[in-house]
C-alpha cells in the first residue's frame, strides 16, 4: 500500500532529491532501533526525546524562514505537537519536555530550494512512519493514544499529503540552482539528524 504513495511521475527535482538521499536513508534506517529486540519502553522514550530535540527547532526554523510555500499548508504539516503529546502520554510533564536538549546544528534554510529539501526529508519520513507504527504497536503495545501518535502523525491524510507535496515539486521550476540547493539541504537534514541521534546515543 505504501508503494502507491510514490506512483507520481518523478520530476527532475524529485529525482535529484532521491539520488542525493537514497543511501543516507538506507544507512540511517539500519541504525534506528525500531525493529531491534533491545527496544523497550525506556529506549522508545529516549528515542522520542531525541526526535523532539531535532524536529522542534527544525520546524521552528522552517516557520521563521518564511520560505514554506503557502500551497504546502505548513500549519497542517507541523509534527512537533504529536511528539509533545507522545512525551506527555509516556509520563513527561510540559516543563520537563521544554527543558529537553535541542539540536544546535540544523540544516541551513536560506532559499526556497533549501526549504523544499528539508521538507522533502520530513514529509518523506511520514511514509516510513506507517511501517514503524505497526511495529511499535506489535512490539510495545503503543498506539496514537499511548505514546506513538508521531508515527501516524497524518493518519489517513498520509498518502494525500505526500501526493500533494510531490505535485508541488512537479510545479517548481527545476532550475539548476534550486535543484542543487534542495539536494544539498536534504542531504544536510539526514546528516544533521543522524549526527544528533548518535550524540543522544539512541542509534544502534
Ligand atoms: C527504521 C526507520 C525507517 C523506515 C523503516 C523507513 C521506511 C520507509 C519506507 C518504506 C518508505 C517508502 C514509502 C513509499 O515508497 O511509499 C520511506 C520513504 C522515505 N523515508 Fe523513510 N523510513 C525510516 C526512517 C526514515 C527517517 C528517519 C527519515 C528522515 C528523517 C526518512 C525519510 C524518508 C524519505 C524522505 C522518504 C521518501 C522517499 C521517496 O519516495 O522519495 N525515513 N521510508
Amino acid at each position: 500500500m505504501l508503494a502507491t504513495y510514490t506512483q507520481v511521475t518523478p520530476t527532475r527535482l524529485l529525482d535529484a532529491l532521491r539520488v542525493a538521499t537514497n543511501q543516507l536513508h538506507v544507512d540511517l534506517e539500519k541504525r534506528l532501533p525500531f525493529f531491534s529486540p533491545v527496544l523497550d519502553h525506556a529506549y522508545f522514550l529516549r528515542l522520542l526525546q531525541a526526535y523532539h530535540g531535532f524536529y522542534r527547532p527544525l520546524e521552528a526554523a522552517l516557520l521563521t524562514s518564511g520560505l514554506v510555500p503557502p500551497a504546502l499548508a505548513q500549519a497542517e504539516r507541523i509534527k512537533t505537537p504529536a511528539l509533545l503529546t507522545d512525551l506527555q502520554a509516556l509520563g513527561m510533564t510540559e516543563p520537563d519536555i521544554d527543558s529537553l536538549v535541542q539540536c544546535p546544528q540544523l540544516p541551513v534554510i536560506d532559499s526556497p530550494g533549501a526549504c523544499l529539501g528539508v521538507m522533502y526529508v520530513l514529509e518523506g519520513a511520514t511514509l516510513g512512519g506507517q511501517v514503524l507504527r505497526r511495529e511499535i504497536h506489535k512490539r510495545l503495545g503503543l498506539d496514537e493514544h499511548s505514546g506513538a501518535s508521531f508515527l501516524n502523525v497524518y493518519g489517513s491524510a498520509t498518502g494525500p499529503r505526500w501526493k500533494a507535496f510531490l505535485e508541488y515539486l512537479d510545479c517548481v521550476s527545476g532550475d539548476d540552482a534550486t535543484t542543487e540547493a534542495a539536494a544539498q539541504a536534504a542531504q544536510s537534514t539526514f546528516a544533521c539528524f543522524e549526527h544528533w541521534l548518535d550524540a543522544q546515543e539512541v542509534l544502534l
